[in-house]
């Protein structure tokens, strides 16, 4: 990995170039709705569901943040941020996964504009809303996790939803066989917390990376999907690396406690809820952001019916 200094870094690397709010903007009318007035949390998921476009909220809820949902929600947005036509994308993808990763840290970034931490770093000051109605909760569901393997010293890159439990302690979902989960296990038999950083505001890329689970250092993956050399920035609370260019990084770690805690039900992306499950628990020791973040949102529920306790309550 090249290190950069303060001096050197703005210059040398493109810290929009793969910003989410940089591929917004490039959406037309045909792929973006923008909500330019206050918009209530509760009524986010709403304009989200069974809508194909993505959704720009100019002012979501009390603090009038900037929000944006539906992002990922069609194979013709994904392949825009691939830079090839949809049916082009599969063969993009394996032509960029046979290439060279490059890293480049840098010790002045955009996400670190901001750093908020003890009572300033506050989960309930973000956009963070209902997704579906009889969640458990409130989620935030388009957080791409970076934890260090301790193991290897590689760093796992995948995409895990949040439960708010207060201001700073979350539930997380891991209960499906997963590197994360194998690397939590192991931590949590030692009796050891384990650093866990979460991208909110991602550039579409980054997520399909975050999708594949293979055994190589994940930051190299996200790399080879860019197609150019990803900047990361060492966390302010805990030493993971994260792109530098991401909207809003969530700092803190698991607790050594296990699955013990009740997380769910969470409607999930074929149209049924998953029931309430124990899962570990996430304790938040920063926010750092962009000051013009745009937070990122991911509802599961588009136009499938959709079912609780075996019944269908939408066709
Ligand atoms: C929108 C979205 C949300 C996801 N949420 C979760 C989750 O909450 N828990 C989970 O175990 N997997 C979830 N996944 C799947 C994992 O991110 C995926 O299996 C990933 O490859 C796991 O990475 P890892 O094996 O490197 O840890 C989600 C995937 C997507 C696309």
């Amino acid at each position: 990995m090249n290190v950069i200094d303060k001096a050197g870094s703005a210059a040398a690397l493109d810290f929009d170039r793969f910003r989410l709010r940089r591929f917004v903007e490039t959406l037309g009318p045909d792929e973006l709705e923008t909500r330019a007035g206050p918009t209530a949390l509760a009524d986010v998921a709403a304009a989200l569901e069974a809508n194909p476009r993505a959704v720009h909220f100019r002012a979501a809820g009390a603090e009038a943040h900037e929000l944006v949902g539906n992002v990922n929600g069609s194979r013709a947005r994904l392949a825009r941020a691939f830079g090839v036509a949809p049916g082009g994308l599969a063969a993009e993808i394996q032509r960029r996964l046979r290439g060279k990763p490059e890293i480049v840290e840098v010790t002045e970034a955009p996400v670190q504009q901001e750093v908020l931490t003890g009572d300033d770093a506050d989960l309930t000051a973000l956009p963070v809303h209902l997704q579906h109605g009889f969640d458990g909760g409130p989620y935030i569901s388009a957080s791409i996790d970076y934890v260090i393997d301790p193991r290897s010293g590689w760093t796992n890159v995948g995409i895990r939803r949040l439960m708010l439990r207060g201001r700073r302690e979350t539930g997380v979902d891991l209960v499906s066989p997963s590197d994360l989960k194998a690397i939590y296990e192991a931590s949590a038999a030692a009796g050891r917390p384990l650093p866990v950083s979460f991208v909110v505001g991602a550039h579409p890329v980054d997520h399909m990376a975050a999708m594949m689970r293979l055994p190589v250092d994940e930051l190299g993956l996200v790399a080879l999907l860019r197609d150019q050399a990803l900047p990361v920035v060492k966390c302010v609370t805990n030493d993971i690396r994260v792109p530098a260019d991401a909207e809003l990084v969530l700092e803190g770690y698991f607790d050594a406690r296990g699955h013990v805690e009740p997380e769910g039900p969470y409607g999930e992306f074929l149209g049924y809820y998953g029931a309430l499950k124990r899962n570990p628990v996430f304790h938040l020791t920063a926010i750092t952001r962009r000051r013009d973040a745009v937070c990122h949102t991911s509802p599961s529920w588009g136009k499938h019916p959709i079912i609780w306790r075996g019944r269908r309550i939408r066709q």
